[in-house]
């Protein structure tokens, strides 16, 4: 690995929406990769706060759809409700051929505050974006306020949150390039 090869990967990671997704299967071996990667992220005592739900097969991607479409009926007041907005919650599922539910486990045993829990979870999260950047894969990491309520769908146990949905897929060949912007980092960064 080299300097420039480090840089390239972290700054061409970009959040790409899943309207841009083919619905080309990931292989295997990316899939894991995505998925061991994240246990790597750095956790205070080593709590491993995580876990990671899977949709991949067509039917538990509708079966997420379905869940967020209902979601978004059930807890949008009916004046705001609109159809394209429950098409683009619903949408996101089918449109991307792997989505991952991101699960904040808390260990109640190890006196850390939620934050640093959350705080490692977001590193797993920023792994899994990467590998996605290195494989050539978009990804975006959804945190749809209704169905992070949803924890009957999830399975949750007591100490469990859905802190959102990473979606991942290739890009259709026809999309457009994803650019960003950041401030100069001699802003943001003082160095005595
Ligand atoms: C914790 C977290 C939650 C996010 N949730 C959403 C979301 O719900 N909807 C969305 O459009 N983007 C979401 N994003 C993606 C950001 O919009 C995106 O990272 C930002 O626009 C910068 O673009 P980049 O990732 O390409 O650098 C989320 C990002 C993070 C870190």
């Amino acid at each position: 690995m080299t300097l420039e090869s480090i840089n390239q990967l972290i700054r061409n990671r970009r959040t790409v929406f899943t309207e841009f997704y083919s619905q080309e299967e990931i292989s295997d071996e990316v899939v894991n990769s995505i998925l061991e990667n994240a246990t790597w992220a750095p956790t205070h005592k080593k709590t491993q706060p995580w876990r990671f739900i899977v949709y991949r097969s067509l039917e538990s991607r509708q079966a997420l759809s379905e869940m967020l479409r209902d979601n978004y009926r059930a807890n949008t007041p009916e004046a705001d409700q609109t159809e394209i907005k429950e098409k683009k919650i619903s949408g996101r599922p089918l449109q991307a051929p792997l989505a991952i539910a991101i699960i904040l486990c808390k260990n109640e045993d190890s006196g850390l505050p939620e934050w640093e829990e959350v705080a490692a979870l977001a590193c797993a999260v920023q792994n899994m974006y990467l590998t996605c950047t290195g494989t050539g894969l978009g990804a975006f990491w959804s945190t749809p306020g209704l169905a992070t309520k949803e924890r009957a769908f999830y399975n949750l146990a007591e100490n469990e949150k859905c802190l959102g949905l990473f979606y991942a897929g290739k890009l259709k060949e026809q999309s457009p390039e994803f650019g960003s912007t950041r401030k100069d980092w001699k802003e943001v960064a003082q160095i005595l």
